[in-house]
């Protein structure tokens, strides 16, 4: 035997030599949910170790998170059901808590990178990510509302805007919004393959942003479907998106890998809810050692080709790997 792949993994030592991927804090952003009050610490049912905050309780968070460099963040608002409508007038409204916190957010830690969602359902009465019309989900109609919501965020100070509503030429739109009112250095991380997924269930639960009837299958992506990724990367790119993103990450491993191999622009890949939650199910019942499965599960979406992680885990990675792994 000429060749004896094992000498390369003999030592630690030599492992650490031949290691071909690597995951930092710095890759990681956590999404956090936030809603309106004070004192509010309130851990999410279907995603034990996340919690809401209210706006207070989120900034000692963010202040904790960025002592240990991590410094990413994409904030979810858990809007009251009275100030839904069905135009979503609550985001762009000038008392939005989402926004004030936003800026507070901004002033106090100047140096973080904070990002938005931009979609109608936190705020929509029909719970749908785009506008209702008898029943139908409208696309140019909605493009409008996306544009005043991404405005008033740029407004608030949020570094990147995360369209995750995927209606049809939403990126040009809200670029072309954003430059024309001087916006030009705030980026658009956009959802480019977002699945109509089963994964997204926690995430529901803790804005209880479900759809009031219907599901999200006319704008969000058939997961059996690979080849339209690249159509749709295309059109992000082209419309000036400064990163692409593929939702969820563990599921579609295989997209994340076809964008990474054709594209020259950061990808980002969102370890969502459900695929959080599953593996902390395990750990909690035993089955799985969290130690070890989380940061394997993380080290997989970034060896599939992120740049980017977004993950409900990223604040425990940073506690237990300060110098990446
Ligand atoms: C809303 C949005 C969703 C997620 C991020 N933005 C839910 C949905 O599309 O229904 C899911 C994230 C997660 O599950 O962690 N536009």
């Amino acid at each position: 035997m000429l060749s004896r792949p094992r000498r390369n993994r003999q030592s630690a030592a030599i492992r650490g030599l031949t290691t071909e991927t690597h995951l930092n804090v710095q890759h990681l952003v956590f999404p956090l949910f936030v809603l309106e009050g004070a004192n509010i610490r309130s851990e999410i049912r279907s995603l034990p170790g996340i919690f809401r905050f209210s706006p207070d309780n989120l900034l000692r968070e963010i202040d904790e998170c960025m002592n240990l460099g991590l410094r990413n963040f994409i904030v979810f608002p858990a809007v009251s059901d009275a100030l839904k409508d069905q135009t979503a007038t609550y985001s762009y409204a000038p008392e939005n808590f989402y926004l004030r916190l936003a800026h507070e957010i901004k002033k106090r830690f100047p140096e973080c990178c904070l990002i938005s969602d931009v979609a109608m359902d936190p705020y929509s009465s029909d719970g749908h990510d785009g506008l209702v019309r008898n029943g139908e989900i409208v696309n140019d109609e909605t493009l409008p509302i996306l544009a005043q919501m991404s405005l008033a965020q740029a407004e608030a100070g949020f570094d990147m805007l995360g369209p995750s509503d995927m209606m049809d030429g939403r990126v040009g739109f809200i670029r072309q919004a954003l430059d024309e009112k001087g916006f030009t250095k705030t980026g658009i991380l956009a959802y480019t393959a977002k699945y109509a997924s089963a994964f997204y269930g926690p995430f529901r639960d803790a804005l209880d942003s479900a759809p009031k009837s219907g599901d999200k299958k006319t704008y969000q992506m058939n997961p059996a479907n690979k080849s339209e990724a690249l159509l749709e990367a295309d059109l992000d790119a082209a419309e000036g998106a400064d990163m692409l993103m593929v939702k969820p990450a563990l599921h579609y491993l295989d997209v994340i890998h076809l964008l990474k191999e054709n594209y020259q622009l950061p990808i980002a890949a969102y370890h969502v809810s459900g695929e959080c939650a599953m593996l902390r199910a395990a750990c909690n019942n035993g089955w799985l050692d969290f130690e070890r499965a989380m940061p394997e599960t993380l080290l997989s979406i970034r060896r599939a080709g992120a740049d980017v992680i977004l993950t409900y885990f990223a604040r425990e990675f940073a506690e237990r790997f300060p110098n990446g792994i």
